[in-house]
């Protein structure tokens, strides 16, 4: 499967869809176990349009998207998308992503997961819940980026 990746970047935007901090209180960092993200994952469901908010210092990692296949093996060769400033990256689209760090070894660390984005549901509806963790990514600028399939 081949992506084009668009960047856009909206100033004090806000995202018409649930807000998530990743890792919660523990922000973006080489976790302390392997599959810590794993399970932070796994505590939600996520539908298309939410916003995922990354807390870290910024030069300490940053914010990558990889293939499936790259993200197995940590090869950060070909990024799909990537950003060195925290913030918040809002997923226009339903499908899996892989996000990871590219920093050392932080990828083979743990400082990874992948990620699944339901289809929206029709018609859409705001989500009440899931976004009083992450006010101040109101003020920070809003990352998004869009996702294409082509061919086959
Ligand atoms: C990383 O991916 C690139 C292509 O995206 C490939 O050329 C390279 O061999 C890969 N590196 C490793 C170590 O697998
Ligand atoms: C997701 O956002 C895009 C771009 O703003 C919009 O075109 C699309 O309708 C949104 N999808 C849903 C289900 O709100």
């Amino acid at each position: 499967m081949k992506y084009v990746i668009v960047l856009v970047i909206a100033i004090a935007a806000i995202a018409e869809g649930a807000i998530y901090t990743v890792g919660d209180d523990m922000g973006w960092m080489v976790p302390p176990t392997p599959d810590y993200y794993a399970s932070w994952v796994s505590k939600y469901y996520f539908v298309e349009n939410d916003t995922l908010v990354f807390n870290f210092e910024e030069g300490q990692h940053d914010i990558t998207v990889l293939t499936k296949e790259d993200f197995d093996s940590c090869n950060m060769t070909n990024p799909l998308f990537q950003t060195p400033e925290p913030g918040a990256v809002s997923v226009e689209a339903s499908d899996t992503f892989y996000f990871t760090c590219s920093f050392g070894q932080h990828c083979a660390k743990g400082q990874k997961f992948a990620i699944y984005f339901a289809p929206a549901p029709l018609p859409p509806s705001p989500s009440p819940s899931a976004s009083a963790a992450a006010d101040q990514s109101l003020e920070t600028r809003l990352f998004k980026f869009v996702t294409e399939k082509k061919g086959n």
